[in-house]
């Protein structure tokens, strides 16, 4: 399950052009699994249709404090919440929360709530820029309000320029990260992601399936819960939000060297990558040309990285590897978090239909050296992502070091 399931969301909608897109807003949390219980104010209706917002939202529509059977809505919504949304937020919403100004049922919910609260302003942007807004959003945020600024483009009215609602996107993504537990803050987790790449010559290489991105969703999971992140890579994917440190590399023995540099001092180390357990025990400077005929290419072994940092492994340090099987995965998935000294193992069979290499979904069993093996159905890398690392920490002792 997502981050956002079963997350109670107060979506408040206040009178601006930009409310339109609460309503793709709201499709997307309650299509997460939230539920959404929308505000408007009275100046949102000008915009948008109440109709609109309560049959995309969990719940009809609300936007006075007296025509409810509820003497006191705002305390119910505002105490009730996990989070609640300000999108799109205007001046005089920004003015009246700030002054602490209980006018209508969205303000008086903020003024009652004790959760998070985002909010996402939009206006013109001679009024983004005035100091009165600039004021009040300063002193929202110093209460601990957070705030999503405002993308530059186009505006009502044929306007250009800075003060357009973030997009939809971008609210979803900040709404996450703010109900994401921070169990991973100050803690360093290691992941290697990516197959490694090992010359033959000049232009050749011996490679594999893997894409890495298995790899980068365990990053940006780790990331978004609060970790410091060394992202150990042999592929070029976009760089995960958060505090994620990239170290490129290609080959098995330059893997071991960066993966050597880092692991004393982290936390969990999770190796994601498809290493080769092979490599060309000489790599011809130039290329190899064809008229010589085929040449005879000797393999000797890579170094076992997982297995080497399973041997050397810090007291109270997760070790995390992965296994991609064709058959006996749960046996075959066993032997190596024994062999290897790990504390979990993620198992994919992958001769199964959408699962492993460069598939955005993937299946696995997470075999634990404590406990019984856990099952994740076919599901996106991220979902995946999210159970391997709440495996890993629910093994971390409280403030271990490695
Ligand atoms: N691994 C590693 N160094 C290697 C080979 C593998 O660190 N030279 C790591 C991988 O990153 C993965 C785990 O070991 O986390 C298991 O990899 P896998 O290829 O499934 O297992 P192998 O040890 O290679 O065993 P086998 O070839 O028998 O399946």
């Amino acid at each position: 399950m997502g981050t956002l399931a079963g997350k109670r969301i107060v979506i408040g909608v206040t009178g601006g052009i930009a409310a339109y897109k609460a309503v793709e807003v709201c499709r997307r949390l309650v299509d997460a699994g939230a539920h959404v219980s929308p505000i408007m104010t009275k100046g949102a209706e000008h915009f948008i249709g109440r109709s609109t917002l309560s049959a995309l939202a969990s719940e009809p529509v609300q936007s006075s404090l007296w025509d409810e059977e509820s003497p006191i809505p705002h305390t119910r919504l505002g105490q009730g919440a996990d989070l609640v949304l300000v999108a799109p937020a205007t001046a005089r919403l920004i003015g009246a929360y700030a002054a602490g100004i209980s006018s209508d049922l969205l303000t008086a919910t903020l003024l009652a709530t004790r959760a998070p609260v985002l909010v996402c302003p939009a206006m013109h942007t001679e009024m983004w820029e005035h100091p009165a807004v600039h004021d009040n959003l300063a002193t929202l945020r110093r209460r601990g309000v957070h705030v999503l600024e405002p993308e530059a483009g186009r505006l009502a009215g044929g306007d250009v320029g800075r003060g357009r609602l973030a997009s939809p996107e971008a609210i979803v993504a900040a709404v996450e990260r703010l109900l994401t537990p921070a169990d991973l803050h100050g803690r360093t987790v290691l992941v290697t992601a990516g197959g490694t790449r090992e010359p033959i010559d000049a232009v050749r290489v011996i490679a594999n399936r893997s894409s890495g991105k298995q790899g980068y969703a365990v990053a940006a999971e780790a990331a978004s819960r609060g970790a410091h992140v060394v992202l150990v890579s042999t592929v070029d994917l976009p760089v995960p939000a958060g505090d994620v440190q990239v170290v490129p590399v290609e080959t098995a023995a330059q893997m071991q060297d960066a993966v050597d540099r880092h692991a004393a001092s982290c936390n969990i180390v999770i190796m994601a990558a498809a290493v080769a357990d092979f490599r060309p025990v000489t790599a011809a400077s130039g290329k190899i040309k064809k008229d010589s005929g085929a040449p005879q290419i000797v393999l000797e072994a890579t170094p076992d990285i997982l297995a080497s940092l399973g041997a050397h492994k810090p007291a109270g340090q997760v070790l995390v590897g992965f296994a991609a099987e064709t058959s006996d995965l749960l046996a075959n998935a066993q032997a190596k978090l024994l062999r290897k000294n790990l504390d979990l193992i993620v198992a994919n069979d992958v001769s199964q239909p959408g699962v492993g290499f460069h598939h955005d979904t993937n299946a696995v069993t997470i075999v634990r050296r404590h406990g019984e093996p856990l099952t994740v159905s076919l599901s996106d890398k991220r979902e995946i992502a999210r159970a391997v690392v709440d495996a890993a920490v629910a093994i971390l002792a409280p403030h271990s070091e490695p």
